[in-house]
């Protein structure tokens, strides 16, 4: 049986037809809306590769059965950027070496945003890299993702003071 759901994704609203229930939201981005920043690394909640935000949290999308979340707001790395101007937290993977291979970064990256909203780690590099530990990099780049969260946490309160922003920075 079709079971129609409704998201919005990166601004736009997407109705589709789920033909099996136990499909993840990983594989509806993925494979049904052609959204492939999103990574599939573990398919098992263990790596973090695959995690978007879902109403302004961050989660592992391949835990997250697509017909539970009809409704939903979802934020994935395609929709961060605003044209040619990069999020400020991917300004600062570039500007620190937050990444090698690339593979985790996006997962990386829309955990950070989604920990920047949050605002549980403060300046606290040790805390940082707590909240992060649910995003692995196999390449080892920990020391510039560190960096760069903690630099684009500085950039977005600067846009604070400047105007409202979009995408889940903080408030
Ligand atoms: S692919 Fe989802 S946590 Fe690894
Ligand atoms: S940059 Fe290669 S896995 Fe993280």
């Amino acid at each position: 049986m079709d079971l129609p759901i409704t998201l919005t994704v990166n601004g736009v609203a997407r109705r589709v037809m789920i033909d099996d229930p136990r499909v993840t939201l990983l594989d509806l981005l993925r494979e049904r809306l052609e959204l492939t920043g999103t990574k599939k690394g573990c398919d098992r909640g263990q790596c973090g590769a695959c995690t978007v935000l879902i109403d302004g949290r961050r989660m592992n999308s391949c835990l997250a059965l697509a017909v539970s979340h009809d409704g939903a707001d979802i934020l994935t790395i395609e929709g961060v950027a605003e044209g040619d101007r990069l999020h400020p937290v991917q300004t600062a993977f570039v500007e620190h070496d937050g990444f090698q291979c690339g593979f985790c970064t996006p997962g990386q990256i829309m955990s950070a945003i989604g920990l920047i909203s949050e605002a549980q780690a403060g300046d606290d590099p040790e805390r940082v890299r707590e909240a992060m530990s649910g995003n692995l990099c196999r390449c080892g780049a920990y020391a510039g993702i560190t960096d760069a969260v903690l630099d684009a946490q500085v950039r977005m309160r600067g846009d604070r003071h400047a105007g409202p922003s979009r995408h889940g920075e903080a408030a």
